[in-house]
Protein backbone atom coordinates (compact mmCIF):
# COMPACT_ATOMS: atom_id res chain seq x y z
CA UNK A 1 0.00 0.00 0.00
CA UNK A 2 1.16 3.76 -0.70
CA UNK A 3 2.32 5.30 2.25
CA UNK A 4 0.95 7.97 3.20
CA UNK A 5 2.57 11.40 3.40
CA UNK A 6 0.94 14.77 5.79
CA UNK A 7 1.63 17.86 3.65
CA UNK A 8 0.78 20.98 6.03
CA UNK A 9 0.80 24.00 4.34
CA UNK A 10 0.24 21.79 1.01
CA UNK A 11 -1.30 24.29 -0.86
CA UNK A 12 1.28 26.88 -0.43
CA UNK A 13 3.95 27.62 -2.90
CA UNK A 14 6.50 25.46 -2.17
CA UNK A 15 4.03 22.39 -0.66
CA UNK A 16 2.13 22.43 -3.53
CA UNK A 17 4.88 21.46 -5.80
CA UNK A 18 6.56 19.07 -3.07
CA UNK A 19 3.12 17.22 -3.67
CA UNK A 20 3.08 16.83 -6.81
CA UNK A 21 6.55 15.52 -6.53
CA UNK A 22 5.43 13.11 -3.98
CA UNK A 23 2.15 11.97 -6.12
CA UNK A 24 4.05 11.36 -9.23
CA UNK A 25 6.70 9.25 -6.79
CA UNK A 26 3.23 7.26 -5.88
CA UNK A 27 2.92 8.44 -2.29
CA UNK A 28 -0.74 8.88 -0.89
CA UNK A 29 -0.83 12.72 0.01
CA UNK A 30 -2.93 14.60 2.83
CA UNK A 31 -2.85 18.16 3.07
CA UNK A 32 -3.34 20.44 6.00
CA UNK A 33 -3.99 24.03 5.64
CA UNK A 34 -5.90 26.55 7.05
CA UNK A 35 -5.74 29.04 3.38
CA UNK A 36 -4.24 32.20 5.15
CA UNK A 37 -1.84 32.64 1.75
CA UNK A 38 -2.81 29.85 -0.17
CA UNK A 39 -6.21 29.41 -2.43
CA UNK A 40 -7.94 25.90 -2.49
CA UNK A 41 -8.00 26.14 -6.61
CA UNK A 42 -4.90 24.95 -5.71
CA UNK A 43 -6.17 21.40 -5.60
CA UNK A 44 -7.82 21.49 -9.02
CA UNK A 45 -4.35 22.35 -10.60
CA UNK A 46 -2.39 20.01 -8.67
CA UNK A 47 -4.84 17.24 -9.52
CA UNK A 48 -5.02 18.67 -13.43
CA UNK A 49 -0.61 17.70 -13.31
CA UNK A 50 -0.80 14.42 -11.45
CA UNK A 51 -4.44 13.21 -12.00
CA UNK A 52 -4.57 12.69 -8.30
CA UNK A 53 -6.77 14.80 -6.08
CA UNK A 54 -4.72 14.81 -2.58
CA UNK A 55 -6.92 15.27 0.79
CA UNK A 56 -7.10 17.97 2.21
CA UNK A 57 -7.92 19.25 6.01
CA UNK A 58 -8.79 22.90 6.61
CA UNK A 59 -7.83 24.08 10.14
CA UNK A 60 -4.99 26.04 11.66
CA UNK A 61 -2.26 23.88 13.12
CA UNK A 62 -1.68 25.68 16.24
CA UNK A 63 -4.91 24.66 17.48
CA UNK A 64 -3.50 21.94 19.67
CA UNK A 65 -7.06 20.21 19.79
CA UNK A 66 -7.54 20.48 16.13
CA UNK A 67 -4.10 19.01 15.44
CA UNK A 68 -5.12 16.13 18.14
CA UNK A 69 -8.23 15.45 16.15
CA UNK A 70 -6.55 15.23 13.01
CA UNK A 71 -4.26 12.43 14.07
CA UNK A 72 -7.17 10.45 15.21
CA UNK A 73 -8.72 10.83 12.45
CA UNK A 74 -5.83 9.84 9.75
CA UNK A 75 -3.89 7.09 11.77
CA UNK A 76 -1.81 5.42 8.91
CA UNK A 77 0.65 8.66 8.23
CA UNK A 78 4.10 7.27 7.50
CA UNK A 79 6.10 11.08 7.74
CA UNK A 80 5.29 14.69 7.63
CA UNK A 81 6.52 17.59 5.96
CA UNK A 82 5.74 20.39 7.82
CA UNK A 83 5.68 23.77 5.34
CA UNK A 84 2.79 25.51 7.39
CA UNK A 85 4.30 28.40 8.71
CA UNK A 86 3.69 32.39 8.98
CA UNK A 87 6.75 33.91 6.48
CA UNK A 88 6.65 37.65 5.84
CA UNK A 89 10.08 39.11 7.03
CA UNK A 90 8.58 42.89 7.78
CA UNK A 91 5.38 41.62 8.79
CA UNK A 92 6.84 39.53 11.35
CA UNK A 93 8.61 42.81 12.88
CA UNK A 94 4.94 44.17 13.22
CA UNK A 95 3.58 41.06 14.69
CA UNK A 96 5.89 39.39 16.62
CA UNK A 97 3.53 37.49 18.74
CA UNK A 98 1.54 36.12 15.73
CA UNK A 99 4.67 34.61 14.40
CA UNK A 100 5.84 32.92 17.46
CA UNK A 101 2.64 31.30 17.87
CA UNK A 102 1.84 30.20 14.62
CA UNK A 103 5.63 29.37 13.71
CA UNK A 104 6.40 27.56 17.16
CA UNK A 105 2.60 26.70 17.86
CA UNK A 106 2.11 24.25 15.04
CA UNK A 107 5.20 22.97 14.97
CA UNK A 108 5.21 21.82 18.80
CA UNK A 109 1.62 20.33 18.32
CA UNK A 110 3.03 18.08 15.41
CA UNK A 111 5.54 16.46 17.41
CA UNK A 112 3.37 16.16 20.59
CA UNK A 113 1.28 13.98 17.90
CA UNK A 114 4.19 12.57 16.55
CA UNK A 115 5.24 11.10 20.01
CA UNK A 116 1.45 10.23 20.97
CA UNK A 117 0.05 8.71 17.56
CA UNK A 118 3.35 7.12 16.75
CA UNK A 119 4.26 9.08 13.40
CA UNK A 120 8.63 8.77 13.64
CA UNK A 121 9.27 11.58 10.69
CA UNK A 122 9.73 15.15 10.04
CA UNK A 123 10.80 17.14 7.12
CA UNK A 124 10.81 21.06 8.04
CA UNK A 125 11.16 23.93 6.37
CA UNK A 126 14.14 25.73 7.28
CA UNK A 127 15.36 28.84 5.98
CA UNK A 128 19.27 30.21 4.92
CA UNK A 129 17.93 33.15 6.85
CA UNK A 130 19.93 31.52 10.32
CA UNK A 131 22.95 32.21 8.79
CA UNK A 132 22.42 35.81 8.91
CA UNK A 133 25.60 37.79 6.95
CA UNK A 134 28.00 34.79 7.09
CA UNK A 135 31.73 35.67 7.47
CA UNK A 136 32.83 33.06 5.14
CA UNK A 137 31.19 32.25 1.84
CA UNK A 138 29.75 29.36 0.73
CA UNK A 139 28.30 28.47 3.42
CA UNK A 140 28.60 25.02 5.01
CA UNK A 141 26.18 23.36 7.51
CA UNK A 142 29.21 23.70 10.03
CA UNK A 143 28.79 27.24 9.23
CA UNK A 144 27.79 29.45 12.84
CA UNK A 145 23.81 30.34 13.16
CA UNK A 146 24.13 33.94 13.57
CA UNK A 147 21.48 36.04 15.33
CA UNK A 148 18.09 36.75 13.34
CA UNK A 149 17.53 39.85 11.75
CA UNK A 150 13.51 39.35 12.25
CA UNK A 151 11.06 37.38 14.51
CA UNK A 152 10.70 35.53 11.77
CA UNK A 153 14.33 34.50 10.92
CA UNK A 154 14.16 33.74 14.62
CA UNK A 155 11.24 31.56 14.68
CA UNK A 156 13.06 28.90 12.50
CA UNK A 157 16.12 29.60 14.42
CA UNK A 158 14.21 28.62 17.48
CA UNK A 159 12.10 25.67 15.78
CA UNK A 160 15.06 23.90 14.50
CA UNK A 161 16.32 23.95 18.18
CA UNK A 162 12.87 22.76 19.70
CA UNK A 163 13.50 19.95 16.92
CA UNK A 164 17.06 19.25 18.06
CA UNK A 165 15.80 19.36 21.83
CA UNK A 166 12.92 16.78 21.37
CA UNK A 167 14.93 14.29 18.97
CA UNK A 168 17.63 14.14 21.78
CA UNK A 169 14.75 13.23 24.13
CA UNK A 170 12.85 11.32 21.75
CA UNK A 171 15.14 8.62 20.57
CA UNK A 172 11.85 7.03 17.59
CA UNK A 173 11.33 10.72 16.42
CA UNK A 174 13.41 11.70 13.66
CA UNK A 175 13.47 15.35 12.05
CA UNK A 176 15.45 16.65 9.01
CA UNK A 177 15.44 20.27 8.62
CA UNK A 178 16.33 21.90 4.92
CA UNK A 179 17.47 25.43 5.37
CA UNK A 180 15.97 26.56 2.02
CA UNK A 181 18.38 29.25 0.37
CA UNK A 182 16.00 31.76 -2.16
CA UNK A 183 13.48 29.50 -3.72
CA UNK A 184 11.94 30.75 -7.19
CA UNK A 185 9.98 29.80 -10.51
CA UNK A 186 7.09 27.77 -11.23
CA UNK A 187 5.69 24.35 -12.28
CA UNK A 188 6.93 23.35 -16.14
CA UNK A 189 2.61 22.95 -16.70
CA UNK A 190 2.59 26.72 -15.47
CA UNK A 191 -0.75 25.49 -13.52
CA UNK A 192 0.90 26.37 -10.03
CA UNK A 193 3.66 28.62 -8.84
CA UNK A 194 3.86 31.60 -5.93
CA UNK A 195 1.13 34.12 -5.70
CA UNK A 196 1.73 36.66 -3.65
CA UNK A 197 -1.37 38.61 -1.57
CA UNK A 198 -0.57 42.62 -2.53
CA UNK A 199 2.71 43.86 -3.08
CA UNK A 200 5.28 41.46 -3.75
CA UNK A 201 8.56 41.47 -1.25
CA UNK A 202 10.41 38.87 -3.12
CA UNK A 203 12.37 39.42 -5.93
CA UNK A 204 11.02 37.06 -8.98
CA UNK A 205 7.51 38.01 -8.19
CA UNK A 206 7.89 42.02 -8.19
CA UNK A 207 9.70 41.67 -11.21
CA UNK A 208 7.20 38.58 -12.87
CA UNK A 209 4.53 41.82 -12.02
CA UNK A 210 6.19 44.40 -13.03
CA UNK A 211 6.63 42.65 -16.50
CA UNK A 212 3.44 41.48 -16.68
CA UNK A 213 2.25 45.52 -16.05
CA UNK A 214 0.81 45.17 -12.51
CA UNK A 215 3.55 47.19 -11.02
CA UNK A 216 5.63 50.41 -13.02
CA UNK A 217 9.17 49.54 -11.91
CA UNK A 218 11.53 47.66 -9.98
CA UNK A 219 13.14 48.93 -7.39
CA UNK A 220 16.83 47.68 -7.02
CA UNK A 221 17.53 48.10 -3.28
CA UNK A 222 21.05 49.11 -2.91
CA UNK A 223 24.10 49.11 -6.01
CA UNK A 224 26.99 49.86 -3.38
CA UNK A 225 27.41 46.50 -2.12
CA UNK A 226 31.08 44.78 -2.29
CA UNK A 227 29.76 42.67 -5.24
CA UNK A 228 31.09 42.69 -8.73
CA UNK A 229 28.05 45.07 -9.73
CA UNK A 230 27.12 46.47 -6.38
CA UNK A 231 24.04 44.57 -6.36
CA UNK A 232 23.50 42.31 -3.36
CA UNK A 233 23.88 38.40 -4.01
CA UNK A 234 21.58 35.27 -3.44
CA UNK A 235 20.91 31.26 -4.10
CA UNK A 236 18.09 31.09 -6.28
CA UNK A 237 17.02 27.40 -5.89
CA UNK A 238 14.32 26.43 -8.38
CA UNK A 239 11.04 25.27 -6.46
CA UNK A 240 10.96 21.79 -8.27
CA UNK A 241 14.55 21.13 -7.51
CA UNK A 242 13.17 22.47 -4.42
CA UNK A 243 10.31 19.74 -3.88
CA UNK A 244 11.99 16.71 -4.87
CA UNK A 245 14.68 17.08 -2.47
CA UNK A 246 12.26 16.74 0.27
CA UNK A 247 11.10 13.69 -1.28
CA UNK A 248 14.83 12.34 -1.06
CA UNK A 249 14.40 13.53 2.71
CA UNK A 250 11.16 11.30 3.70
CA UNK A 251 13.58 8.45 1.62
CA UNK A 252 16.12 8.84 3.59
CA UNK A 253 14.33 8.13 6.70
CA UNK A 254 11.76 5.87 5.30
CA UNK A 255 14.66 3.47 4.81
CA UNK A 256 16.59 3.97 8.22
CA UNK A 257 19.43 6.46 6.10
CA UNK A 258 19.93 8.99 8.90
CA UNK A 259 22.89 9.13 10.73
CA UNK A 260 21.36 10.88 13.39
CA UNK A 261 17.66 11.20 14.48
CA UNK A 262 18.40 15.12 13.91
CA UNK A 263 19.93 16.43 10.98
CA UNK A 264 20.25 19.48 8.82
CA UNK A 265 20.77 20.35 5.56
CA UNK A 266 21.55 23.33 2.98
CA UNK A 267 19.04 22.93 0.04
CA UNK A 268 20.68 25.56 -2.64
CA UNK A 269 22.37 25.33 -5.84
CA UNK A 270 26.22 26.53 -4.67
CA UNK A 271 25.79 29.36 -7.33
CA UNK A 272 25.48 33.10 -5.96
CA UNK A 273 23.74 35.88 -8.86
CA UNK A 274 23.43 39.33 -8.19
CA UNK A 275 20.77 41.15 -8.53
CA UNK A 276 21.27 42.57 -11.57
CA UNK A 277 22.72 39.55 -13.26
CA UNK A 278 19.55 38.12 -12.37
CA UNK A 279 17.49 41.30 -13.92
CA UNK A 280 19.65 40.89 -17.03
CA UNK A 281 18.85 37.15 -17.42
CA UNK A 282 15.44 37.87 -16.87
CA UNK A 283 15.01 40.10 -19.86
CA UNK A 284 17.31 37.81 -22.35
CA UNK A 285 15.44 34.63 -21.47
CA UNK A 286 11.92 36.73 -22.06
CA UNK A 287 12.30 39.15 -24.33
CA UNK A 288 10.03 41.56 -22.19
CA UNK A 289 11.35 44.83 -21.08
CA UNK A 290 11.76 45.48 -17.40
CA UNK A 291 11.35 49.09 -16.42
CA UNK A 292 13.89 49.30 -13.13
CA UNK A 293 15.65 52.06 -10.46
CA UNK A 294 18.07 51.61 -8.35
CA UNK A 295 16.84 52.82 -4.70
CA UNK A 296 18.33 52.25 -1.53
CA UNK A 297 19.29 49.76 0.55
CA UNK A 298 16.71 47.85 1.77
CA UNK A 299 16.68 47.49 5.88
CA UNK A 300 17.58 44.76 7.34
CA UNK A 301 19.03 43.01 4.16
CA UNK A 302 22.40 41.04 3.82
CA UNK A 303 25.32 41.76 1.27
CA UNK A 304 25.92 38.14 -0.37
CA UNK A 305 25.44 33.99 0.89
CA UNK A 306 25.05 31.36 -1.42
CA UNK A 307 25.36 27.63 -0.32
CA UNK A 308 28.00 24.98 -0.12
CA UNK A 309 25.97 22.02 -1.40
CA UNK A 310 28.87 19.27 -1.03
CA UNK A 311 27.38 17.56 2.21
CA UNK A 312 23.55 17.63 1.07
CA UNK A 313 24.50 16.02 -2.50
CA UNK A 314 26.85 13.62 -1.09
CA UNK A 315 24.92 12.51 1.38
CA UNK A 316 21.01 13.23 -0.01
CA UNK A 317 22.15 11.78 -3.59
CA UNK A 318 20.32 15.15 -4.94
CA UNK A 319 21.79 17.91 -6.70
CA UNK A 320 19.70 20.83 -8.06
CA UNK A 321 19.67 20.72 -11.82
CA UNK A 322 17.41 23.61 -13.30
CA UNK A 323 19.42 26.73 -14.58
CA UNK A 324 18.71 30.37 -13.52
CA UNK A 325 17.33 30.86 -17.05
CA UNK A 326 14.81 27.87 -17.56
CA UNK A 327 13.41 28.55 -14.04
CA UNK A 328 12.83 32.21 -14.83
CA UNK A 329 11.27 30.80 -17.95
CA UNK A 330 9.19 29.07 -15.51
CA UNK A 331 8.49 31.75 -13.78
CA UNK A 332 7.45 34.25 -16.40
CA UNK A 333 5.10 31.08 -17.89
CA UNK A 334 3.14 31.13 -14.31
CA UNK A 335 2.72 35.03 -14.36
CA UNK A 336 1.34 35.21 -17.72
CA UNK A 337 -0.75 32.44 -16.84
CA UNK A 338 -2.21 33.64 -13.88
CA UNK A 339 -2.77 37.22 -15.53
CA UNK A 340 -3.94 35.59 -18.84
CA UNK A 341 -1.76 36.90 -21.20
CA UNK A 342 0.09 35.20 -24.22
P1 LIG B 1 3.33 29.84 1.66
O1 LIG B 1 2.81 30.95 2.49
O2 LIG B 1 3.05 29.85 0.20
O3 LIG B 1 2.84 28.42 2.24
C1 LIG B 1 2.61 28.22 3.60
C2 LIG B 1 1.23 27.61 3.76
O4 LIG B 1 0.98 27.35 5.13
C3 LIG B 1 0.11 28.54 3.28
O5 LIG B 1 -0.70 27.84 2.36
C4 LIG B 1 -0.65 28.92 4.55
O6 LIG B 1 -2.03 29.07 4.30
C5 LIG B 1 -0.35 27.74 5.45
N1 LIG B 1 -0.35 28.01 6.90
C6 LIG B 1 0.31 28.98 7.57
N2 LIG B 1 0.09 28.86 8.89
C7 LIG B 1 -0.75 27.80 9.06
C8 LIG B 1 -1.33 27.16 10.20
N3 LIG B 1 -1.14 27.62 11.44
N4 LIG B 1 -2.14 26.09 10.01
C9 LIG B 1 -2.36 25.60 8.76
N5 LIG B 1 -1.83 26.16 7.65
C10 LIG B 1 -1.03 27.24 7.80
O7 LIG B 1 4.92 29.76 1.92
P2 LIG B 1 6.06 28.99 1.14
O8 LIG B 1 6.88 29.98 0.41
O9 LIG B 1 5.50 27.83 0.42
O10 LIG B 1 6.94 28.51 2.37
C11 LIG B 1 6.76 27.23 2.95
C12 LIG B 1 7.70 27.09 4.13
O11 LIG B 1 9.04 27.30 3.69
C13 LIG B 1 7.46 28.09 5.26
O12 LIG B 1 7.71 27.44 6.48
C14 LIG B 1 8.51 29.15 5.00
O13 LIG B 1 8.87 29.82 6.18
C15 LIG B 1 9.66 28.30 4.51
N6 LIG B 1 10.63 29.02 3.67
C16 LIG B 1 10.18 29.72 2.59
C17 LIG B 1 11.10 30.43 1.81
C18 LIG B 1 10.64 31.25 0.65
O14 LIG B 1 11.39 32.12 0.22
N7 LIG B 1 9.46 31.02 0.10
C19 LIG B 1 12.47 30.37 2.13
C20 LIG B 1 12.89 29.61 3.22
C21 LIG B 1 11.95 28.93 4.00
C1 LIG C 1 16.42 38.96 -2.95
C2 LIG C 1 17.31 40.11 -3.36
C3 LIG C 1 16.81 42.18 -2.25
C4 LIG C 1 12.88 42.82 -3.97
C5 LIG C 1 13.79 36.56 1.91
C6 LIG C 1 13.75 36.28 3.38
C7 LIG C 1 14.42 34.98 3.69
C8 LIG C 1 13.86 33.86 2.83
C9 LIG C 1 13.76 34.22 1.39
C10 LIG C 1 12.20 32.65 4.06
C11 LIG C 1 17.75 40.98 -2.18
C12 LIG C 1 16.56 42.30 -3.74
C13 LIG C 1 14.11 42.30 -3.65
C14 LIG C 1 12.81 44.02 -4.75
C15 LIG C 1 15.22 44.05 -4.84
N1 LIG C 1 12.52 33.52 3.21
N2 LIG C 1 15.26 42.91 -4.08
N3 LIG C 1 14.00 44.58 -5.15
O1 LIG C 1 15.63 38.99 1.13
O2 LIG C 1 17.09 37.17 0.14
O3 LIG C 1 15.15 36.57 1.49
O4 LIG C 1 13.13 35.49 1.22
O5 LIG C 1 12.87 32.06 4.83
O6 LIG C 1 14.23 34.73 5.04
O7 LIG C 1 14.43 37.33 4.05
O8 LIG C 1 14.78 37.49 -0.75
O9 LIG C 1 13.51 37.89 -2.82
O10 LIG C 1 13.21 39.49 -0.89
O11 LIG C 1 15.35 39.48 -2.15
O12 LIG C 1 16.26 44.61 -5.22
O13 LIG C 1 11.75 44.56 -5.04
O14 LIG C 1 16.55 40.99 -4.22
O15 LIG C 1 17.39 43.37 -1.74
O16 LIG C 1 19.07 41.39 -2.43
P1 LIG C 1 15.75 37.66 0.55
P2 LIG C 1 14.11 38.59 -1.66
Amino acid sequence: MAKQILVTGGTGYIGSHTVVELQERGFDVVIVDNLSNSQIEVLDNIEKITGIRPAFEQFDLSERDLTDAFFKKYSDIAAIIHFAAFKAVGESVQKPLEYYRNNMGSLMNLLECMNKYQVPHMVFSSSCTVYGQPDVLPVTEQTPRKEAESPYGNTKAICEDIMRDYCKANEAINCIALRYFNPIGAHPTALIGELPVGVPNNLVPFITQTAAGLRDELSIFGDDYDTEDGTAIRDYINVVDLAKAHVVAIDRMLNGKSKDNYEYFNVGTGSGYSVMQLVKAFIKVTGVNLNYKIVDRRAGDIEKIWADTTYGNNELGWKAEKTLEETLASAWAWEKNVRGLK
